[in-house]
C-alpha cells in the first residue's frame, strides 16, 4: 500500500467544498479591493528564499524542500509566496505598471515542519501583496482587506496582534539591547535559543519554551528602541485602524519567522486555538525587492493559512456551504436514463446541485441511495412518467410526492427548495 507523504493530506468532499468556497470568497474580496491573482511557479531557485526569507530563519535553515534538478541546479518548493511575488515584480517588469501594484495568490506552500496539530508539510495560503506604497495608509488597506474577508466568513472572535519592528538601522541597536539584557541569563536559554543568539537574535523573542518566554517578557520591547519615523508610521496605522473600526491589539514581543519584515508586523490568532496557532501573518517589507537586486520598492502584505482558517471557520459558513441542497435524479429503466441526464443538465444550468443515478438501481434502491446522500428532492423518471411527459418530484424530508410536467420541472424544483428554505428560517 502506497501512502500519502507525511504532513500532506487528501481533502475529500464535502470538506473540499468548504475550501473551494473559502477561496472563491477570497477572490471576491481581494479582487474587489483590486488584488488580482498572480499565478506563480511552485518551484523556484533556492537562492531566492535564502536571500529573500533569510538564511538564519527556521524556514531556510531547517524546513525547505530543496533538491537538485537533472542539471544539478538547486531548486526549492516554495515555502511562502512573498519572495516569489518580489522576484516576479523584478523579472516581469512590474515597476513599469501604474503603482502601487496589487497582487493576490492562492495555493500550496511546502515546509518540512515538525509534525504537530495544525502544521502540515504541504499547506495552502491565501495572500495579498501591495507593492510600491510606503505609507501607513497602505498598511491600513492591507489590514482592512484581511478584516473584510474574515468578517465575510462570519468570524467575530479573531484577534489581530500588531507590533513595530522598526527600520533596518534600528535592528543593531535593538539586538544589542536585547543581548545585554539577556546576557546574565544566557546559560539558562534553551539549545535552540543558543543557536538563535548567534544567527538570528530577533527570533529569541519567539521561543515557546516556558523559561525562555519568562526571560523574554522582561526585555525591553522592540517598539521602544525604534526610530521616531518608524514609531510614527505604526502609530498612524493604529490610529487609522481604530477610526475605521478595525480592532488591533499591541503585542510588544511579536516577531515573525521571516527576516524581511520592517516596521509593521501582525498576526491573527483565534481564542479557540490559542496564540501558538496563527491563522494569518503579515507585515511590511521595504527592503525585500532591493535586496533581491530590484529597484527600491516598498511592500506590505499578508498570507492566511487556509488549513488553519478552515479548522476554526464559523459554523454558519460550514452550514451555508454544506447545507446547499442536493437533488437526486432517479431514472427507472435504461430509456429513462437519457431523459434523466437531460433533466440533470437543465437543473445544473439553473444553478442546482445534482447527482444522477447511473448504476441501474431499482427505484427502491435509488431512493435509499438518495437518502444516504442527504438529497432534499428526488426526481423520478419511470416509463409511465416519460410516456406522459412528466416527472415525479418527491420531497425526501417530508415524504410528499407530486407529478410535474417535465417542461416545468426546473421551475417547480426552485419553488419547492425555497419553500423548504423558508421553513428552515421559521423554525
Ligand atoms: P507565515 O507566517 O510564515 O508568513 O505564514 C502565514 C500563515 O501560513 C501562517 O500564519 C499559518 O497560518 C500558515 N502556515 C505557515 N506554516 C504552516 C504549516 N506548516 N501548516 C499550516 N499552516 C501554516 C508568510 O508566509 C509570509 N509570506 C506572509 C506575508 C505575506 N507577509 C507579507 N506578505
Amino acid at each position: 500500500m502506497i501512502q500519502r507523504v507525511r504532513g500532506t493530506r487528501d481533502i475529500l468532499p464535502p470538506e473540499s467544498r468548504l475550501w473551494a468556497n473559502a477561496e472563491a470568497q477570497a477572490q471576491r474580496v481581494f479582487g474587489g479591493f483590486g488584488y488580482d491573482e498572480i499565478r506563480l511557479p511552485l518551484v523556484e531557485a533556492t537562492e531566492l528564499f535564502v536571500r529573500g526569507v533569510g538564511e538564519g530563519t527556521d524556514i531556510v535553515a531547517k524546513e525547505m524542500y530543496t533538491f537538485a534538478d537533472r542539471k544539478g541546479r538547486s531548486l526549492t518548493l516554495r515555502p511562502e509566496g512573498t519572495a516569489g511575488v518580489a522576484r516576479a515584480y523584478i523579472e516581469d517588469g512590474l515597476a513599469q505598471w501604474p503603482q502601487p501594484v496589487r497582487l493576490a495568490y492562492y495555493g500550496p506552500m511546502f515546509r518540512y515542519e515538525k509534525m504537530q496539530a495544525g502544521r502540515y508539510r504541504q499547506f495552502a495560503q491565501l495572500g495579498i501583496e501591495l507593492l510600491g506604497a510606503a505609507t501607513p495608509e497602505a498598511d491600513m488597506e492591507i489590514l482592512l482587506v484581511l478584516h473584510t474577508y474574515l468578517e465575510s466568513l462570519g468570524f467575530e472572535d479573531l484577534v489581530i496582534l500588531l507590533n513595530n519592528l522598526g527600520d533596518v538601522e534600528d535592528r543593531p541597536r535593538f539586538v544589542a539591547t536585547l543581548k545585554a539584557e539577556l546576557e546574565p541569563f544566557r546559560g539558562e536559554l534553551c539549545p535552540d535559543c543558543q543557536r538563535r543568539w548567534e544567527v538570528n537574535p530577533l527570533r529569541l523573542l519567539d521561543c515557546k519554551v516556558p523559561r525562555c518566554r519568562q526571560l523574554m517578557e522582561r526585555t525591553t520591547p522592540v517598539a521602544e528602541v525604534v526610530s521616531e519615523t518608524a514609531r510614527e508610521h505604526v502609530a498612524a496605522v493604529e490610529r487609522g485602524l481604530e477610526r475605521i473600526g478595525i480592532p488591533v491589539r499591541r503585542a510588544p514581543r511579536l516577531v515573525r519567522g521571516l527576516d524581511y519584515y520592517l516596521r509593521t508586523v501582525f498576526e491573527v490568532v483565534s481564542p479557540a486555538l490559542g496564540e501558538d496557532r496563527v491563522i494569518c501573518g503579515g507585515g511590511r517589507y521595504d527592503r525585500l525587492i532591493s535586496d533581491l537586486g530590484g529597484p527600491q520598492v516598498p511592500g506590505v502584505g499578508f498570507a492566511i493559512g487556509e488549513d488553519r482558517l478552515l479548522d476554526v471557520v464559523p459554523e454558519a459558513f460550514r452550514c451555508r456551504v454544506l447545507g446547499q441542497p442536493l437533488l437526486a435524479v432517479l431514472p427507472v429503466g435504461s430509456v429513462a436514463t437519457l431523459d434523466a441526464l437531460r433533466l440533470a443538465r437543465d437543473l445544473v444550468q439553473a444553478g442546482h446541485r445534482v447527482q444522477t443515478e447511473v448504476t441501474g438501481r431499482s427505484l427502491k434502491a435509488g431512493l435509499k441511495w438518495a437518502g444516504k446522500l442527504g438529497a432534499s428532492l428526488a426526481l423520478i423518471l419511470g416509463e409511465t412518467e416519460i410516456a406522459s411527459g412528466v416527472v415525479s418530484v418527491r420531497d425526501l424530508r417530508r415524504g410528499l410526492q407530486e407529478e410535474v410536467a417535465l417542461t416545468a420541472a426546473v421551475a417547480r424544483v426552485g419553488e419547492l427548495l425555497s419553500a423548504v428554505d423558508h421553513e428552515g428560517e421559521r423554525s
